[in-house]
């Protein structure tokens, strides 16, 4: 068989690029500018960065560096692994990845599963330092015979690539309609690339880096000064050093981001807008709004988001891990425990047997001065709830006897909903339902009504 089928791409790789441009609606609302998002999280390994690790790639084997047989190394927070590796699975190359271990699990268990091999540096090392994830990459390709150390920092093919591929791609999508254009910055070769590519073809667009609190990237943009780098936890966004693919005559303004909004607005993105992202994303969007805020007249800005949320499941997307990490606060994010903790509540919940009589249930309510009263079998699952309310009617009417089962007296006017889980999903659910059943792994531990999530509100919420 020689002619590929019609339709067609001959490998995954030939498959990146192309990705979509959409317009925000919801998280806009309040602003007189327009955004609109560039998903590079629909390429086929989730990032802008598969564009990178191609084009290197392809260079290096043109440029005779790369050469058969050859092992691939590079220091990568993930993404550029996987465009690096989806290239070498492709062309037959081994990988070798170098990560901090800042970076997530799933990046780093994506990497392995492509088959590369991947060594975990400490994150709060100076570059310099001889543990540090930049320092052992060159200390591997300077040992390891036949390697290939890519370098997607100084190496000027990543910015390149966003010249020659995605900003090309993004004006030919637009035509050049917009007015502003913002990424944000790690290598640099995004904004750079794009950047010079947007000013040749449009005089009057403005380029905006959005850097994180800690790099030191825009801070020595502006002021030519180093200063030193503090922690953050953003993955991908900011530097503690100044990488050879940055132009600053490119870039024009910056916005700074912090952690706790980036990562808010990430989960903003996925629950407003339907765009499952990654934390630079949220990071991205924080910026593109602390911008359009300033702006005299409305402007049409276009921002690159640039990887897939499913890499940040365990942490931004999961409750705990937010919870755990002080980037929850605001009254509905925060986890149900929590709220049962701050009403007081014992976790002593009455339920009764299945087998049991409406007399009996009746008794307990009494007794225990309840109105909700969850029915379990012998396995503790629910079955169904009994309440005052609906007991009342046909008991008076003689329509339910003492000793009738109460399964007679069950309704279904409860949602179940897992204590890890935020106190917005209750809420929800109390629009619809009586009574959310609070739920540890398979047992149950409360229940919440609507005058328990008012007198958490009321507690703490400042009107
Ligand atoms: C998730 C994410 N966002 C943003 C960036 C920044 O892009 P660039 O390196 O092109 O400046 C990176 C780069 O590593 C990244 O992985």
């Amino acid at each position: 068989m020689t002619n590929l089928m019609k339709g067609a791409r001959a490998n995954v790789v030939d498959a990146i690029g192309g990705t979509p441009i959409i317009k925000l609606n919801h998280i806009t609302k309040d602003l007189d500018s327009e955004i609109y998002v560039k998903l590079e999280y629909m390429n086929p390994g989730g990032s802008t960065k598969d564009r990178i690790g191609a084009y290197m790639l392809d260079q290096a084997v043109k440029e005779g560096t790369l050469k058969p047989g050859g092992t691939i190394i590079e220091g990568t927070s993930g993404n550029t692994g996987v465009g690096l590796a989806m290239w070498a699975a492709v062309h037959g190359y081994k990988c070798i990845f170098v990560l901090a271990d800042k970076q997530s699990k799933e990046k780093i268990d994506n990497l392995r599963a492509f088959g590369a091999k991947v060594v975990v540096c400490p994150t709060n090392v100076a570059p310099e330092d001889p543990r540090s994830y930049y320092s052992v990459s060159k200390r591997l390709s300077e040992t390891i015979p036949n390697s290939f150390y890519v370098n997607q920092y100084d190496n000027l093919h990543n910015r390149m690539t966003h010249y020659t591929w995605t900003a090309p791609e993004m004006y030919e999508q637009t035509q050049g309609d917009f007015d502003v254009f913002m990424a944000t910055v790690g290598t640099g070769g995004t904004i750079s690339g794009c950047g010079r590519f947007f000013k040749e073809k449009m005089p009057n667009v403005e380029i905006v880096g959005i850097d994180c609190e800690g790099s030191i990237v825009a801070h020595y943009a502006k002021t030519g000064e180093m200063i030193e780098a503090k922690t953050y936890v953003l993955e991908g966004v900011g530097e503690d050093f100044i990488p050879e693919n940055y132009d600053f005559d490119n870039i024009d303004e910056w916005e700074m981001v912090g952690d706790k909004e980036s990562f808010l607005m990430t989960r903003r993105l996925l629950k407003e807008e339907g765009v499952y992202a990654g934390g630079s994303a949220g990071a991205a969007i924080c910026g593109a709004i602390k911008y359009a805020q300033k702006q005299k007249t409305p402007k049409k800005i276009l921002v690159l988001l640039h990887d897939s949320g499913n890499r940040y499941a365990s942490k931004i997307y999961n409750d705990d891990w937010m919870s755990d990490n002080g980037y929850l606060d605001s009254s509905f994010d925060v986890q149900i425990k929590d709220v049962l903790t701050h009403l007081n509540k014992t976790g002593n919940i009455k339920t009764i047997s299945d087998k049991a009589s409406i007399g009996e249930a009746i008794t307990l309510m009494d007794e225990a001065g309840i109105s909700q009263l969850p029915c379990t079998d012998e396995s503790g699952a629910i079955k169904g709830l009994v309440s005052e309310k609906a007991l009342l009617k046909p008991v008076m009417m003689g329509e339910f006897n003492q000793e009738d089962n109460i399964s007679l007296a069950f309704n279904m006017n409860y949602k179940i909903v897992n204590q890890n889980e935020l106190l917005s999903t209750v809420a929800d659910a109390l629009l619809q339902k009586d009574v959310a059943l609070v739920m540890k792994g398979d047992q149950l531990v409360d229940i919440l009504t609507d005058i328990d999530v008012l007198q958490y509100l009321s507690k703490t919420r400042a009107y």
